[in-house]
């Protein structure tokens, strides 16, 4: 079986967020299986010289974009076993920021375009697209109108999964012909309310759709989840299902990963208390081995719960003996918050502001509790890779925080839980949680419980096979 995995972002070439880690990991756990499985992404700008100077130039092709023809360079390269390919355009992918520009429904329809008609230039014949979010929501549209019955092109399957509902690539009416180059024989599929809706043109026209947890897939079947597809997906229920994100084991390992300062694993965790007090180097904290040090690693938007954390943080840290280290980046509202937080209480707040992909392997070895409070989260990695890590998630129960961490109440779970979004519940969970800390025999047989949580992508790499096997 051949599948080839469109995203736009893949570590390790970009990153911007989740999908790029399970794009870079996914595909090696296929692989692994003896699936043929390779990746398709843009060639951004921001992509090292050093990276760039790995990759083979295959050959460059037109693209159509509506009436235009735009330049398309294939590019291919090699990372962890699996082969990828880079989409080339400069005037398109080399800018500041992969996404958030005006014309990125042009951008992505030139890129999913490129997926299609880059097949006969590259010696892999997918039996499977599978693509992920409204990026490349075109692709399933694309094959469905234009290219199924194409010689070479007939026979192949695509699988869509949404990796967040909130972001479907809205754009008007005018915007079918003018830029996707699609007539109004196909309006059908792509119209939702006013506007061309992306995302609700893959659930129509893929074959599978997926979306990254269980409790994900049907939660989105609820109007305050689905962001307005609630409709469009009880419609199509009989393709929907979830398959739970697994996480690189290997990329994130306390016993190898050379960015903590002290190396440690499920069988001997001492070093995670040398970690810790590194930690509290770092933030300027004062280096204290029984105060409990909790970390938020986010993006600082509303939907991973932040408001919660604005409403309680306060009183929580007036009040408790405590440490409290933030790294994120995102609205001003947040920002703001977590500086004044941060000016107020210098001996119990660290914050650094920025999307720091070392600094959070710190937080997570040096951290005893993980906050999560999500108001949604398809799946959410941070408070797989806490665990892994031994920091203690504490997690509200929604999406794939509910399917991963279960309340440590009866002495079993590997974190603490809150079901209603409501800063007193959430504030209970921590009241729980520091209770449970300052046991601390107890607390040693919880994190050791955490350290040896089983998230490697194995259980769900199979299940994608077996959705897989069934489409074909
Ligand atoms: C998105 C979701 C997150 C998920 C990730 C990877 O970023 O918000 O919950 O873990 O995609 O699927």
């Amino acid at each position: 079986m051949k599948v080839l995995y469109a995203s736009s972002e893949a570590l390790p070439f970009a990153a911007s967020g989740g999908l790029a880690d399970v794009a870079g990991s996914l595909p090696q756990a296929l692989r692994n299986r003896k699936v043929a499985c390779r990746v398709v992404m843009p060639l951004y700008g921001s992509i090292s010289d050093e990276m760039r100077a790995s990759m083979k130039f295959i050959t460059s092709i037109m693209v159509p974009v509506s009436w235009r023809r735009q330049y398309c360079g294939i590019f291919e390269a090699k990372a962890g076993g699996v082969v990828y390919y880079l989409i080339d355009n400069e005037y398109y992918f080399k800018r500041n920021g992969f996404y958030g520009h005006y014309d990125d429904g042009e951008r992505f329809a030139f890129f999913s375009r490129a997926v299609l008609e880059i097949l006969p230039y590259i010696d892999f014949k997918p039996d499977i697209i599978h693509c992920n979010d409204w990026q490349t929501a075109l692709v399933p549209v694309y094959y469905s109108t234009l290219y199924a019955n194409r010689e070479g092109y007939t026979g192949i399957k695509t699988v869509f999964t949404i990796h967040n509902i909130q972001y479907q690539g809205k754009y008007g009416r005018d915007i079918l012909g003018d830029v996707f180059g699609l007539g109004e024989e196909h309006a059908s599929l792509l119209h939702f309310g006013d506007c061309v809706n992306l995302m609700k043109g893959a659930i129509e026209c893929a074959n599978k759709v997926t979306t990254v947890s269980n409790t994900y897939a049907v939660e989105i079947l609820d109007p305050w989840f689905s962001h307005g597809l609630d409709p469009i997906l009880k419609d199509r229920s009989y393709k929907l299902s979830g398959i739970l994100n697994g996480i690189d084991v290997k990329n994130y390992d306390p016993e190898t990963d050379k960015d903590i300062p002290y190396n440690y694993n499920a069988k001997d965790f001492s070093n995670k208390a040398k970690n810790k007090a590194a930690l509290q180097e770092i933030f300027g904290l004062p280096v204290r081995d029984e105060v409990p040090v909790m970390g938020i690693v986010s993006r600082l938007v509303s939907h991973k719960g932040l408001d919660l954390i604005k409403r309680i943080m306060w009183e929580l840290l007036n009040l408790t003996d405590m440490q409290l280290v933030v790294l994120g980046s995102g609205d001003w509202e947040y920002e703001s918050f977590f500086k004044e937080l941060a000016a107020a209480f210098p001996e119990k707040v660290g914050l650094r502001l920025g999307f720091i992909p070392d600094m959070a392997r710190k937080i997570y070895a040096g951290s005893d509790l993980f906050l999560m409070p999500s108001k949604s989260e398809p799946c959410g990695l941070s408070q797989m890779v806490a665990l892994r890590y031994g920091s203690i998630p504490i997690v509200r129960e929604t999406g794939g925080l509910k399917d991963t961490i279960t309340d440590s109440g009866d002495g079993k779970g590997n974190g603490f839980t809150f079901k209603t979004y409501d800063a007193y519940d959430m504030l209970d969970a921590i009241g729980r949680a520091l209770a449970a800390y300052a046991d601390r025999e107890g607390w040693q047989k919880l994190v050791e419980r955490a350290l040896k949580c089983d998230n490697s992508w194995g259980k769900s790499a199979k299940e994608y096979i077996k959705l897989y096997e069934s489409v074909l």
